[in-house]
């Protein structure tokens, strides 16, 4: 159990959020070449990422961001602003939360989720790039589907459940209400109940 005063946190970790990496500094992002946002202040968090690009390589060669998020989200997003240095755009997109939670060193569970604003401002800036740049093609969107028609419940939504800790059928209802009018949406939603789990946490 752990003693008053103690961290539940890597090294690493309590490094990157006492110290954290590539913080935008000022409101100017006209020296970069794309720019994504993610979260909602009045959900009390957003995060915005700011890239810059080798056009003849495809590659990332400067990442920096700011935040209103918690420790995990600062410490994960610095930590993902150094990864994605030197790596193409493509394999930049793909970087997991996983990933980025296995560089902190560990990451408790129920905070996967706040690491997850980051890596979306990410892709967000990555699409960006490509808009700016006339590629269209190749925008990733991540259009949610609806699962749960009688509560509105998306695949996105119950990705958010899994990450906020929602580990069985029930704990999933309670997170969201899905499936709790009509429960056509039940063999769809438990499918992906397990897909996320194993997506995140290897479950
Ligand atoms: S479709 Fe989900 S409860 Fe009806």
């Amino acid at each position: 159990m752990l003693q008053a005063g103690e961290w539940a946190y890597s090294k690493t970790l309590k490094e990157h959020f006492m110290n954290p990496k590539n913080i935008l500094q000022g409101e100017d992002t006209d020296a970069f070449d794309g720019v994504g946002m993610e979260g909602n202040l009045q959900c009390g968090d957003q995060m915005m990422v700011v890239i810059k690009v080798d056009k003849e390589k495809d590659t990332i060669t400067d990442c920096q961001w700011k935040t209103y998020g918690c420790a995990s989200a600062i410490a994960s997003t610095s930590v993902l602003s150094e990864m994605v240095k030197g790596r193409t755009l493509d394999d930049a997109f793909h970087i997991s939360p996983k990933e980025v939670a296995l560089e902190l060193g560990g990451l408790p569970d129920h905070k996967i989720h706040c690491s997850v604003l980051g890596d979306k401002a990410l892709r967000a800036a990555i699409n960006n790039y490509y808009t700016r740049n006339g590629q269209e093609d190749k925008v990733k969107q991540e259009q949610a589907k609806v699962i749960c028609q009688c509560m509105n419940i998306t695949d996105h939504d119950i990705e958010d459940a899994v990450l906020e800790g929602a580990r069985t059928y029930f704990e999933l209802q309670e997170h969201t209400k899905c499936g709790t009018v009509c429960g056509q949406c039940k063999d769809e939603t438990e499918v992906l109940l397990e897909k996320y789990k194993h997506i995140h946490f290897g479950a």
